[in-house]
């Protein structure tokens, strides 16, 4: 039985279990219809980028050894559009990929509402607001 008093990080496998989820979870995200359009033109390099980035904040607000060294979420998300939908479509693959993992039940909720915390950070409009892409 894993200590409950551990940070989630811990909990969840450390570094290499959270970067397995950063790479499904992602691999998932940029082939979805809707919100594939979000990598469009990245260069394998910059998602290599945007991956890392992923796995060290995710390391590091799970309580890991992980220094972050990108920008805030408001700042890395403002501008890009998101909405509602496409946020709940979103938690849809993060919820898919725990369960893929085989995480227990109460490293997924902890996992989901640490992501649900930045949801005013990252979404923008309640629906279909958005005017390019
Ligand atoms: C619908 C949900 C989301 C979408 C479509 C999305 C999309 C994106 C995109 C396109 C970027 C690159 C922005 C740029 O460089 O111009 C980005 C950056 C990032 N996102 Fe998200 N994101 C979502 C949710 C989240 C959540 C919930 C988290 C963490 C809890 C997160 C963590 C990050 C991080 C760490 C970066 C890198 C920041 C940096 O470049 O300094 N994202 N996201």
């Amino acid at each position: 039985m894993l200590n409950p008093d551990r940070a989630l990080y811990y909990r969840l496998g450390g570094y290499d279990a959270i970067a397995a989820f950063c790479d499904e979870l992602l691999s998932r995200l940029t082939k979805d219809p809707t919100l594939a359009v979000y990598w469009r033109g990245k260069c394998d390099d910059s998602m290599r980028k945007d991956r890392q980035l992923l796995v060290d904040f995710l390391c590091m607000i799970a309580g890991g050894p992980v220094n972050y060294s990108g920008r805030d979420m408001k700042t890395s998300h403002t501008g890009l559009g998101i909405n509602e939908d496409e946020w709940n479509i979103f938690a849809q693959h993060a919820i898919a990929v725990l369960n893929d993992l085989g995480v227990a039940e109460q490293e997924k909720e902890e996992v989901l509402s640490l992501a649900a915390s930045f949801k005013s950070d990252v979404v923008e409009t309640a629906t279909h607001g958005k005017a390019t892409h």
